[in-house]
């Protein structure tokens, strides 16, 4: 399967941070892996026109379940999709704690994002007190059953497994805790949409960096990286997509 490279840019860059997306172009003209950045909504159109022609793809970090409507603030998948993304995120720790966002809420956005085109990247992930309490498998398989269409398919999902407690700390699991855990989730993921699971790209997510990316792409069943802070600089990511 072709291994991936996202970057979210979470709520961060304006017009000048456009120009990490041309640096990252130049230097990144014909990687291995595919390569993608979410950026905030207002910058969305901005960067499909810089990364036009190159090897980066866009994503949205989020979308609403319906594709139009009395929403204030929302932005559909449609909406995603002509403003040049091909990606969407969803079900972020950081939507799920910021916005209460439910496993139930999570697969709607699924289902739109994916009837209408988009790849949706389903986030899931243990806090710490869930690790604490022997709790991880059963955390995210439950969100993942909750969470993922089961007509999904491999060309149009994307699985990251971020713990929560590694978001933007600088600390990671254990390799073989991150073997465990995606080893489990391809099996849980086979039960619920079938043999297209085989071929589900799954992400791990939280303080990936340049210097522990070579050997977090070496555990069994990592596919790639949901990266935040160090997908801000295009060294960094450039990095980071060089190791996958
Ligand atoms: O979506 C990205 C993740 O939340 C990871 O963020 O690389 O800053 O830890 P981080």
């Amino acid at each position: 399967m072709r291994k991936l490279a996202a970057g979210n840019w979470k709520m961060n860059g304006t017009s000048a941070a456009l120009a990490e997306v041309s640096a990252l172009a130049q230097s990144h003209p014909a990687p291995r892996c595919d390569v993608l950045l979410c950026p905030p909504a207002t910058l969305m159109s901005r960067m499909a026109d810089v990364a036009k022609g190159t090897a980066i793809k866009v994503g949205g970090q989020d979308c609403h379940a319906k594709s139009s409507g009395a929403h204030t603030g929302d932005i559909s998948a449609e909406m995603l999709l002509d403003s040049g993304a091909s990606y969407v995120i969803l079900g972020h720790s950081e939507r799920r704690s910021d916005h209460g966002e439910t496993d139930a809420q999570v697969l709607a956005k699924a289902e739109a994002a994916i009837k209408a085109g988009l790849t949706a990247i389903i986030c899931i992930g243990e806090t710490e007190a869930e690790r604490d309490a022997g709790r991880t498998l059963d955390v995210v398989g439950t969100q993942l059953h909750g969470s993922v269409p089961a007509h999904a398919t491999a060309e149009n999902l994307v699985i990251a497994y971020e713990p929560v407690w590694a978001i933007g700390t600088g600390r990671t699991p254990t390799l073989a805790e991150i073997a465990e855990v995606h080893a489990f989730l391809r099996t849980r993921l086979t039960a619920r949409i079938g043999s297209a699971a085989a071929d589900v790209p799954l992400l791990y997510g939280g303080s990936v960096k340049p210097s522990n990316a070579t050997e977090i792409f070496a555990v069994p069943h990592v596919d790639g990286a949901l990266v935040g802070g160090a997908s801000l600089k295009a060294a960094d990511f450039g990095a980071i997509i060089s190791a996958l």
